[in-house]
């Protein structure tokens, strides 16, 4: 009897540790500790060149909170697309676009994507939304930074380059809150910039 009450005893035992550990992974890996780790390591400074030919720094946008997007001009889709959707963002937040609010445009094909093509392709968005390129080393840092992906998908001269697709929000001090995907409606973007520059969290 003892042997069988001391079996059923590890047997509870081993239960309530697997329900620890599975509460304990699930946090990890779901809840709020995922988020913080991703804040810390999402974003950071950088050096790149604007659509006007200035150099500029992460320090130049800080102050006002950003939606980040990298693509590229000649993409025939998709980046058109989330700009349009960035541009309809800046232009439903009204007064505090500008100020308070911004855009960034970073080119993931610098080769291309040249000051005069990114003064040309900005003209088309809105007017808060600064373009950025630079050299391949510094593209490839910041895109490292953001754990953003892209590759050039073939050698012809029209070639397309395969990116991933999100819309970074930072803080004022350009710390990164949270990101949208294709998914995420307009409506939403708008209304969790709108908390954050209430003074909520993202
Ligand atoms: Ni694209």
């Amino acid at each position: 009897m003892a042997r069988r009450k001391f079996l059923l005893l590890i047997a509870v035992l081993s239960v309530a540790l697997v329900a620890l550990v599975g509460s304990i992974w699930a946090t990890l890996s779901g809840g709020r500790l995922t988020e913080v780790v991703d804040a810390v390591r999402i974003g950071g400074d950088f050096e790149l060149t604007d659509h006007t030919g200035r150099r500029v720094t992460a320090a130049d946008y800080k102050g006002r909170l950003q939606l980040v997007y990298f693509g590229y001009t000649f993409c025939p889709d998709v980046c058109i697309t989330e700009l349009t959707r960035v541009t309809e963002a800046l232009d439903a937040l009204g007064p505090a676009t500008g100020q308070q609010v911004g855009g960034l445009f970073v080119s993931v094909d610098p080769a291309r994507d040249t000051v005069e093509v990114l003064r040309d392709y900005q003209s088309h968005f809105h007017p808060a939304i600064t373009m950025l390129t630079g050299s391949d080393a510094e593209i490839a840092q910041i895109a490292a930074n953001y754990r953003v992906y892209y590759r050039r998908v073939s050698p012809d001269p029209d070639y397309l380059v395969d990116h991933s697709s999100f819309i970074f929000l930072l803080d004022r001090d350009g710390r990164y809150q949270t990101h949208f995907g294709p998914g995420d409606s307009v409506d939403k973007i708008v209304a969790t910039v709108r908390t954050l520059l209430a003074g909520g969290g993202a």
